[in-house]
């Protein structure tokens, strides 16, 4: 019979073990990928000694393959608790050097008990991917226990926030977890994402593509989008996670952390009243208003290079969080398309799941004409954006800096569709069209039959600016509440902000709605 001292010694054997389950030879040959220990991953993100861990012994129950000969504690996930920045979030990590990472029953499972701690607890779940997918040699269990974690991935949406960190391959069907969560960071060099690699694709379509161009960060950060963040190495990866972090809450009852502030809410930026030129078709960079206009400057920007005609992102006034939707002018004139409509809803959806205010700055022209966008189906996209806008009841607060035009101003966060404090600065145009189109379309005849065609085109320019690019045919009916000097912008969202502390809005009754996906 073993001696108390020898089921002690046992224990650290174990958990020793566990530590490295495929020892020191393997975590060389991880890092020598250039990527940290799924561990070690863990100990960088969170706070120091916080984490506790879970399963550290369980291990898989297949024999195929031989794997009844080989034996791996833990199974190739890490799983557990810890916090950041003083709060609890539920983690797994995919430990590439048990099976390249792979998905298997007991590493599901193991999944999955974290998961169902993090909703019980209304607590935020971060994943850390770096996986060559399903374990081939546990079959259909492992489509299993894949799909067990993407139902709760649907369970927890709206419920707590979910994060998924890519630090290394994630292929196949093991996208669509990430894919559900709410925000994908990746690494830059080190991760990629694609449902079917360089080869197959090479084999059914011809073409040639490295794993790089095919699903890199830099690829999902500008092309498709499913990249949210990039940081350009571990380190950043972590940072990006914990700033994130900061601006929201722990679950869907709550509300985002508040800060002390010393960044003074009233404070005036005489700057604003230059930002916009005399030019209507002159750009300027919307940055430069948020910047003014939140606490210290700080713009916490999410997909800054996907869509960038729209900018999305979190940033705190008086040391609140907000979420900020914005036109940019100086990219496609802010216009609003396919991808930015889309980029934008997802963005609205998730403050309103979290309780954080959306301030709107609109200087749109409006939805983009051509058959590309007709095609690939600009009316649906564009209703998404509606959708979100309509459908969240956080305080919405919006601010028009130049153009409102035509559908885009009913879009962008309008009264009509229940913002609760709208305001223009004196350079609004709220209009149905920019001048010229307006003037073409409606004295077609006039100009046609003018001598100097030029000359009267200019006259009834002129004329049509003068009338109606303005913020007061709106002011005047109550579209606007206001028209405010650009300078008062950051006090005015203050104030808007602790007026709607306690808003409530009550909800019909339903299922859900069905948004135009
Ligand atoms: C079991 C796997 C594995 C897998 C890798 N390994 N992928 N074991 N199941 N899916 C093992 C390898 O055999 C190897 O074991 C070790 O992990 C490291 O793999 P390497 O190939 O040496 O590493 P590397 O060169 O860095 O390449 C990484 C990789 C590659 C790109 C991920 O391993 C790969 O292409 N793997 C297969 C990917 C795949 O087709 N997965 C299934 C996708 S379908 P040893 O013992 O030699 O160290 C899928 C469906 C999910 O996932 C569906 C969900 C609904």
């Amino acid at each position: 019979m073993k001696t108390h001292q020898e089921k002690y010694a046992e224990l650290e054997r174990l958990r020793s073990r566990a530590q490295a389950p495929t020892g020191e030879d393997a975590i060389a040959k991880q890092h020598a990928r250039g990527k940290r220990t799924a561990r070690e991953r863990i100990d960088r993100l969170v706070d120091e000694g916080s984490f506790t861990e879970l399963d550290r012994f369980a291990v898989h129950r297949t024999s195929a393959f031989g794997l009844d000969e080989r034996e791996f504690l833990g199974d190739g996930v890490v799983t557990g608790r810890a916090t950041i920045d003083g709060r609890q979030v539920f983690l797994f990590s995919q430990d590439f050097t048990v099976l390249g990472g792979s998905l298997g029953e007991v590493f599901a499972e193991k999944i999955c008990k974290v998961m169902d701690l993090a909703v019980r607890t209304g607590s935020p779940m971060i994943g850390i991917n770096d996986s060559g997918g399903a374990r081939i040699q546990e079959g259909v269990v492992s489509l299993g226990g894949y799909a067990e974690i993407f139902w709760r991935n649907v369970q927890a949406s709206g419920v707590v926030p979910q994060l998924s960190l890519i630090a290394g391959p994630c292929a196949g069907g093991a996208v669509y977890s990430p894919a559900i969560t709410n925000f994908v960071l990746m690494t830059e060099a080190i991760s990629q994402m694609f449902i079917t690699g360089p080869e197959i694709i090479k084999t059914v379509t011809g073409e040639d593509v490295t794993f790089e161009q095919l699903g890199g960060a830099t690829t999902h950060a500008s092309k498709s989008g499913v990249a949210h963040l990039v940081g350009a190495d571990e380190d950043e990866l972590c940072e990006l996670t914990q700033t994130l972090f900061s601006y929201i809450p722990q679950n869907n009852l709550e509300d985002p952390p508040r800060f002390a502030c010393d960044d003074d809410p009233q404070r005036v930026s005489p700057q604003l009243d230059e930002v916009v030129p005399d030019s209507p078709n002159k750009p300027y960079d919307m940055h430069a208003v948020l910047e003014e206009v939140l606490d210290y400057g700080d713009f916490f920007e999410i997909q800054p290079l996907y869509a960038p005609n729209i900018l999305i992102g979190f940033g705190r006034v008086a040391g609140r969080s907000v979420g900020i939707v914005a036109n940019q002018p100086s990219i496609l004139a802010g216009v609003l398309d396919i991808k930015s409509s889309i980029k934008a809803a997802r963005f609205v959806r998730f403050c309103d799941a979290f309780n954080i205010p959306l301030v709107t700055f609109v200087d749109v022209p409006g939805f983009l004409p051509g058959t590309d966008q007709e095609y690939g189906g600009i009316i649906v996209h564009g209703a998404k954006l509606l959708y979100a806008y309509a459908e969240a009841t956080v305080p919405k607060i919006t601010i028009i800096t130049r153009k409102a035009y035509g559908g885009a101003y009913d879009v962008m966060a309008s009264k009509h569709i229940r913002a609760d404090v709208n305001l223009a600065w004196p350079t609004a145009e709220i209009a149905v069209m920019g001048a010229e189109g307006a003037v073409k379309t409606i004295f077609r005849r006039e100009i046609a039959a003018a001598a100097d065609k030029d000359a009267k085109m200019k006259e009834l320019i002129d004329d049509y600016t003068e009338r109606f690019a303005n913020p007061y045919i709106a002011a005047q009916r109550g579209y606007v509440d206001d028209v405010i000097e650009a300078h008062r912008t950051r006090g005015a969202i203050a104030g808007a902000l602790a007026m709607l502390e306690n808003k409530r809005v009550e909800r019909p009754k339903r299922k859900h709605g069905n948004i135009p996906l």
